[in-house]
């Protein structure tokens, strides 16, 4: 299956679930530039290690010409010729020009942008319970998919942990960057008929289901 999709929404909308899903079903790989950066951040004990730390824990955007440059390099890979799955990039129009522009010179074309759409009270309900394995990036959430063992992954049986951005405050504030700088990215893809709207109110797998269809559909 070929696809080259982009992942809409707020945080907490779930796309790195679905991401996550999708990849196990299709095999076409997610790309979350949410988790190269808390990579990085774990990594890189330097100047640039530091600054992507401090802005992520405020909730801001990491700035576009740092974002594209790694965006860029993980799609100049490989496992990404047939396709992708673009998890909260682009976040700014700049961000999805700069896409635009790249996958052209590559004679490739978005498939679809979806975008989960979620109100903003559910996303504060979902992102204070959520807990993540910090070994594998398995996502959970103590009220709607709790691990089976107490605050444990059930796979790696580590204790689960919660983002740096995930306290009720940074959320809102998150929230509101997303209405700001990435809602205009919707209409950049409306007008390019290529948006896709799915309700990230309904259970996970409805939401996988219906996803699975819009690949279907817009693929060749
Ligand atoms: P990033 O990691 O991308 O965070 P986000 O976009 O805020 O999204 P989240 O990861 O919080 O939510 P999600 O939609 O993946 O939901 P999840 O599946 O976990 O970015 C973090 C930061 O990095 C940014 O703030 C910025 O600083 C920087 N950054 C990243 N990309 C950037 C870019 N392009 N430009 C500039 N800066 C960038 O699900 C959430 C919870 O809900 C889970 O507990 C899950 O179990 C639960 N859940 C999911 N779906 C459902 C459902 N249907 N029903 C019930 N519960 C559900
Ligand atoms: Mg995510």
């Amino acid at each position: 299956m070929m696809a080259y999709l982009v992942f809409l929404g707020p945080p907490g909308a779930g796309k790195g679930t679905y991401a996550k899903r999708i990849q196990e079903i299709t095999g076409i790989p997610h790309i979350s530039t949410g988790d190269i950066f808390r990579e990085i951040v774990k990594k890189e004990n330097d100047e640039l290690g530091k600054k992507i730390k401090e802005i992520m824990e405020r909730g801001e955007l990491v700035p576009d010409e740092l974002v594209n440059e790694v965006v860029k390099r993980r799609l100049s890979e490989k496992d990404c010729e047939k396709g992708f799955i673009l998890d909260g990039y682009p976040r700014t129009v700049a961000q999805a020009q700069f896409l635009e522009d790249f996958l052209d010179s590559q004679e490739k074309k978005i498939t679809a942008a979806i975008l989960f759409e979620v109100p903003e009270e559910v996303v504060v309900q979902r992102l204070t319970s959520r807990r993540i394995c910090p070994k594998c990036g398995r996502i959970y959430n103590l009220l709607s998919l709790p691990p089976k063992e107490d605050e444990l992954c059930d796979d790696c049986k580590v204790k689960l942990i919660q983002r740096d951005d995930d306290k009720e405050e940074t959320v809102r504030h998150r929230y509101k960057v997303y209405l700001e700088k990435t809602e205009p990215v919707i209409e950049y893809y409306e007008n390019k008929g290529l948006l896709k709207r799915v309700d990230g109110t309904i259970g996970i797998d409805n939401v996988v289901s219906k996803v699975l269809e819009i690949i279907r559909w817009s693929g060749k």
